[in-house]
């Protein structure tokens, strides 16, 4: 722990002067996600207390509907976001279409903001842990009108920023503005995210990999025989089911997350805008890698719609590479 505490505010005002074109509207975006972070947060705790007061009808305290939690952080987010007017538009993962922000100065804003507003949804009832994904692009479309598709169709490498805010034991939130990562840890008694984990690096290796082995005969021959490969190497399998945790734990001790094609996802999964590209940036940040399955870098994928799924292979650099050699051995993808 550092000897005097550095708040995610402080941080982030400092490190504004890394930008050779900064104005303060990054660093206002992120601001407004760590204080959505923090009603999101409150929230998540409550999640099984909510559920006890609004037994009756699913009614709270106010006589309002219990709303669903995803419904809830995305309904936070875009409420935190739309009020600061420092970006022009946004994408969810639960909104079909993007959302064009309505204030006049939003017409001049130079960003757009992308998210998974809860990730791992189905754990809520478990009471095991979710997160938050986002993603910030410097908008392409002209200032003085209403942001367009082609921003929030950007290829990975054009993040500006992309983060996370894992739900857990603690609440920490993990972000990137292209110059490390860097890790914030809730403190519930003052209400801050303190800088808690500086220049987070990815270990090479790792003893853990990822996966939802259960889908095992559902997977082609090469991720077959790189699970078997794990096995034999004595790797400890590891697999929550909320992308956040997974990646959060990986990016600490190192190992490899996949989520392949599979009979009922062939194109995978996992979502290009919300979830693989901004854990993409991340891990690259921290010395990792990830790719999908055709071999291609995540980050230079040209994505064609908002909704758009892909396969991904992503975490500690050797463990990636190994696995790429799989997919050479024993798939079609010329080598
Ligand atoms: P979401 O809750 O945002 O829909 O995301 C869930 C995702 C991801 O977090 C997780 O790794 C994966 O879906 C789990 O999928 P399977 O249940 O198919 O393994
Ligand atoms: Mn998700
Ligand atoms: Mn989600």
């Amino acid at each position: 722990m550092p000897s005097k505490i550095t708040t995610l505010d402080e941080f982030i005002i400092r490190r504004q002067k890394d930008f050779s074109y900064a104005t303060g509207e990054l660093t206002g975006l992120l601001r407004d996600i760590g204080v959505a972070a923090k009603i999101v947060n409150r929230e998540v705790n409550r999640a099984g207390l909510v559920n006890i007061l609004g037994a009756a009808g699913e009614e709270n305290s106010h006589g309002e509907q219990v709303q669903k939690l995803d419904m809830y952080a995305n309904d936070k987010l875009i409420e935190c976001l739309q009020n600061s007017g420092e970006c022009c538009g946004i994408a969810s993962e639960e909104n079909e279409d993007f959302i064009v922000m309505p204030t006049l100065e939003s017409k001049n804003a130079k960003y757009v903001v992308l998210f998974d507003p809860l990730d791992g949804s189905s754990n809520i009832d478990v009471n095991i842990s979710v997160g938050t994904i986002f993603s910030i692009y410097r908008r392409v479309s002209p200032l003085d009108g209403p942001c367009k598709l082609e921003d929030f169709l950007q290829k990975g490498v054009e993040q500006v920023a992309a983060g996370y805010i894992i739900y857990s034991t603690s609440t920490i939130l993990v972000y990137s503005t292209g110059n490390g990562v860097n890790g914030f840890t809730l403190d519930p008694s003052i209400g801050e995210f303190c800088l808690s984990h500086r220049n987070i690096q990815i270990p090479k290796r790792g003893l853990d990999y990822s996966i939802n082995q259960g889908y095992y005969s559902k997977f082609d021959l090469e991720m077959r025989r790189y699970i078997d490969h794990c096995s034999d190497e004595n790797l400890r399998l590891r697999y929550i089911g909320s992308m956040v945790s997974d990646i959060h734990r990986i990016l600490f001790i190192g190992g490899i997350f996949l989520y392949p094609n599979t009979r009922k996802y062939p194109q995978g999964k996992l979502r290009l805008l919300y979830e693989c590209n901004p854990i993409s940036y991340l891990v690259e940040q921290a010395g990792g890698k990830a790719i999908n399955t055709l071999l291609q870098r995540i980050l230079e994928i040209q994505p064609v719609e908002l909704h758009q799924r892909a396969t991904i292979v992503v975490g500690s650099p050797e463990m990636v590479d190994e696995m790429k050699a799989f997919i050479q051995k024993y798939s079609a993808v010329p080598n």
